[in-house]
């Protein structure tokens, strides 16, 4: 199968969708894969050194979209991008159709078949606790006070406090807030809905300054948090929030909020997402962190990750086709967004008011 791997574009993502090692390992199988000039520069990778796995550099993202068939990358599909698209593509990438309408009319409009990366993972996203581990060194770097945080240190001195940090969920995002912050001495509560999350949080952290508790406790501390860190994957149906624009008057002026969810208007009411360029905004007084490619500042790393975990999927596909293989694996089937051009997914359906074909009917077929 021909592979391509274009640059991405999104401002300040160095990720690469395949390091040399997966490219060498799928030229071993006999399949072709086509990488854009620079595309791993950013991950610490030459064209030269794809270009000795055995891959064919090519200059333009459209010299790539037109050679593959089986199009690889770590971002949504961007505008720039839309007139690229071909019906034969099998498109594999992150791409959170549910919240992109105008994305996901462009994949229907073309009529190929699309794969959320994001969902299909068995042992979650490699990059999720990556996102949480980045993300509260980023909260703790605004709870400074030159840049308007609380003014805390993250470790105590002479008896003076530390700050403080409320994580809210403990999946793998929230595990990987609590590594970063629970390493540096950050106070911290964990909240989550889920009392197996909550025990396990616990166990793993039983000689820190932590506590896990109820979500329903949520506004019980509030008040006193320097950073609050929300890592709960909000289902895209739900008009309610957790946090309320309501709620931003309880906190300290100088806390921090550093959403990695990010879901727009998801469980914190005032977030949007942003970008490295401009990470920062304020509403209603309180600083809102909501980068939403929070791996791109460490892609030597997260491309490591996310390319090994792609890597079985790629084979499947070129082996078996794209239908055959998610028959064979039904993680890789969750992640279906339309087959040629029909759309499968139903949070998407719902959110959006389309129709919708379970991928079951298709693949049963
Ligand atoms: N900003 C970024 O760059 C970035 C990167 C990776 C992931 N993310 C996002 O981070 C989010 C979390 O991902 P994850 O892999 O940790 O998910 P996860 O499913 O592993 O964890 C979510 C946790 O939230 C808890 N939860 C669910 N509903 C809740 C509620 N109402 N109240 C309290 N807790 C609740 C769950 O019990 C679970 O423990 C996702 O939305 C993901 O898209 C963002």
């Amino acid at each position: 199968m021909k592979i391509g791997v274009p640059k991405e574009i999104k401002p300040q993502e160095g990720r690469v969708a395949l390091l040399p090692e997966q490219v060498e390992n799928l030229t071993g199988d006999g399949e072709e894969v086509f990488v854009q000039k620079d595309a791993g520069l950013l991950s610490g990778i030459s064209d030269q050194d794809y270009s000795a796995a055995g891959a064919t550099i090519c200059q333009t993202a459209a010299e790539i979209f037109e050679a593959a068939e089986l199009i690889v990358k770590v971002k949504e599909i961007l505008p720039a991008e839309f007139d690229l698209l071909q019906k034969h593509h099998i498109l594999l990438t992150n791409i959170h159709s549910a919240n992109d309408r105008p994305q996901l009319d462009q994949l229907l409009k073309v009529g190929l078949t699309a794969i959320a990366a994001e969902d299909t993972h068995q042992f979650g996203s490699p990059n999720c606790p990556l996102a949480g581990e980045v993300g509260a060194f980023e909260g703790v770097r605004l709870s400074l006070a030159h840049h308007g945080g609380t003014g805390r240190h993250f470790m105590s001195h002479f008896g003076a406090p530390v700050s403080k940090a409320i994580v809210l969920g403990l999946g793998h995002v929230g595990r990987g807030a609590l590594r970063t912050l629970l390493s540096l001495g950050v106070e911290v509560v964990g909240l989550d809905i889920n009392p197996g999350a909550r025990k396990q949080a616990s166990l793993d952290w039983h000689n820190a300054h932590f506590r896990a508790d109820d979500i329903a406790n949520l506004h019980d501390y509030l008040g006193a948090a320097d950073m609050i860190f929300n890592c709960v994957m909000w289902p895209k149906h739900r008009n309610d929030h957790l946090i309320h624009r309501s709620d931003l008057a309880r906190l300290k002026p100088t806390a921090v909020i550093v959403d990695i969810s990010c879901d727009e208007g998801g469980a914190i009411e005032t977030s949007r997402p942003t970008s490295w360029q401009d990470p920062v905004y304020v509403e209603d007084g309180i600083r809102h962190f909501c980068v939403d490619n929070i791996p791109g500042a460490v892609p030597i790393s997260s491309s490591a990750g996310y390319a090994s975990a792609l890597l079985p999927h790629i084979k499947s596909i070129a082996k078996h086709g794209v239908l055959e293989a998610c028959r064979r694996d039904l993680w890789l089937a969750q992640g279906l967004n339309c087959v040629d051009g029909i759309l499968t997914l139903e949070e998407a359906a719902r959110v959006q008011g389309r129709d919708f074909t379970p991928a079951a009917e298709i693949l049963n077929k």
